[in-house]
């Protein structure tokens, strides 16, 4: 059955995954390292992984066809948001597309790799980083932590635990309505937004996410663009 890998340090848990996905190990194989000295961010940036903060990739098998696997990563950050509020009364909200904010501020990141096969998907890896006891700030001005919206600090484990079944359920019923689900947390519906792709900046004001987990943008002109990749800053 599938098992919690621990280690007191890694170079990257998406390195370790990496590995034991490609030997065969079961869905939602999960592994935590409790400091990072090569984390990884999107884009090629660094994810800076001091002590205190929660680091980890869970190994995922979702019997889904290869376009359908943004899903995967929009019911990641509908679980992680739920148990946020759930469990530490956070006023978590989304924003486009996995980004968890409290305010304008970053609660945590979220990196994938996956392989395929013919036209399914053969394993997702979800590599999280969540800053809940660590002092994210110092690297990241627009970063927060959980301990430090409470005051005090936070068990990780609940997080992680909370996370990992929460997720589990929601892909056994296929990721159903996670876009509406999704909604219903978001901040970025409404806002004025500035997305980067690789090819263009568009800026904008955010008016709906579709089916596929695209993003609307109404333009300046009042064309609506559809972005399916990119990362999206509010404007103030
Ligand atoms: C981002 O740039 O927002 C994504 C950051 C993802 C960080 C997590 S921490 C656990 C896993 N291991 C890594 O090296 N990166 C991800």
């Amino acid at each position: 059955e599938p098992l919690i890998h621990f280690y007191e340090e890694a170079t990257s848990t998406m390195t370790i995954a990496r590995d034991l996905a490609e030997s065969g190990c079961p869905h939602m194989t999960t592994v935590v390292a409790q400091r990072q000295t090569k984390g990884r961010g999107r884009l090629n940036r660094v994810w800076d992984s001091q002590d205190g903060g929660l680091y980890f990739t869970v190994i995922l098998r979702p019997s889904f066809p290869i376009n359908q696997v943004y899903k995967v990563l929009f019911t990641a950050s509908v679980s992680l948001a739920q148990v946020v509020r759930n469990l530490t009364g956070i006023n978590a909200t989304v924003k486009w597309p996995n980004d968890i904010l409290v305010g304008e501020k970053k609660l945590n990141g979220m990196l994938s790799e996956m392989a395929t096969q013919d036209e399914f998907v053969q394993y997702v890896n979800l590599g999280i980083g969540v800053n809940v006891n660590n002092n994210p700030s110092k690297a990241e001005p627009n970063a927060v932590s959980i301990r430090d919206l409470l005051g005090r600090e936070f068990p990780r484990r609940k997080i992680l635990t909370g996370f990992l079944d929460n997720m589990e359920e929601r892909l056994e019923n296929k990721g159903e309505d996670v876009i509406a689900q999704w909604k219903q947390y978001t901040s970025t519906i409404g806002r004025p937004v500035r997305i980067q792709t690789t090819r263009e900046v568009l800026e904008g004001r955010a008016v709906d996410v579709n089916s596929q987990g695209s993003l609307i943008v109404e333009l300046a002109d009042g064309a609506l663009e559809e972005v399916f990749h990119g990362d999206c800053f509010y404007q103030s």
